[in-house]
């Protein structure tokens, strides 16, 4: 889907770059964004940013890297998000944004996002997820198969339950609806006082 990405998105873009500016607003320090797909979001850090962006896409990183290529403070590399390269406590925050609907193992994806981040760091995410209103998220469980068979993206993650199971704690998630109960900013402080 790399080619098409960017146009497919379009349409989505006016709400989403908001959502993006807001959200990375807060990233700081050494930052990691995972799934970081065309590159989409490298133009809302800010200042001081230094950025190490990672797809298991090279389609992905190409086009990454052609918007990146102004920016001295970026490095993308390909690399797969369920086993990162990367040493414990690498990252003072770690992004993600519409990646973990398409994770294929979304609690490893995030225990090695746990497991990155430093202690007290701040993981950024803003991503689709199923509904908790009855009907509408059976329905999504219904329609699921077609969206992940035509572009790999599930539409009925759990991702507050997947959260929970790759061990942060309830306290340390604050989720914020965007849009219905779909789409959400989710922040959290990675205080890593589980042992896993
Ligand atoms: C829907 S795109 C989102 C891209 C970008 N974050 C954005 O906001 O436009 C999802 C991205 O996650 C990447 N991805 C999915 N699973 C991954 C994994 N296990 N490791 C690394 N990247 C992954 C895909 O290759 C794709 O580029």
């Amino acid at each position: 889907m790399a080619r098409l990405y960017d146009v497919l998105e379009y349409p989505m873009e006016t709400g989403l770059s908001n959502w993006r500016k807001d959200l990375l607003s807060q990233a700081e320090g050494k930052t990691l964004e995972v799934g970081i797909g065309t590159g989409k979001n490298i133009l809302y850090y800010p200042d001081g940013v230094e950025l190490t962006g990672i797809d298991f896409s090279p389609k992905m990183i190409e086009i990454a890297r052609k918007k990146a290529k102004n920016y001295d403070n970026v490095s993308l590399q390909v690399m797969d998000a369920e086993s990162m390269n990367f040493n414990d406590d690498s990252f003072d925050t770690v992004v993600t944004s519409c990646v973990f609907c398409s994770v294929p193992d979304p609690v490893q994806g995030l225990k090695e996002i746990r497991r990155v981040c430093k202690k007290g760091g701040n993981i950024l995410m803003l991503e689709h997820v199923r509904s908790n209103h009855k009907a509408i998220g059976k329905m999504m469980d219904v329609a699921n198969p077609l969206p992940l068979h035509i572009y790999g993206a599930n539409i009925n993650r759990r991702t507050f339950q997947n959260l929970l199971k790759a061990g942060f704690e309830p306290e340390n998630i604050q989720i914020t609806n965007l849009w219905f109960d779909i789409v959400k900013r989710i922040t959290i402080t990675n205080a890593k006082n589980n042992i896993l």
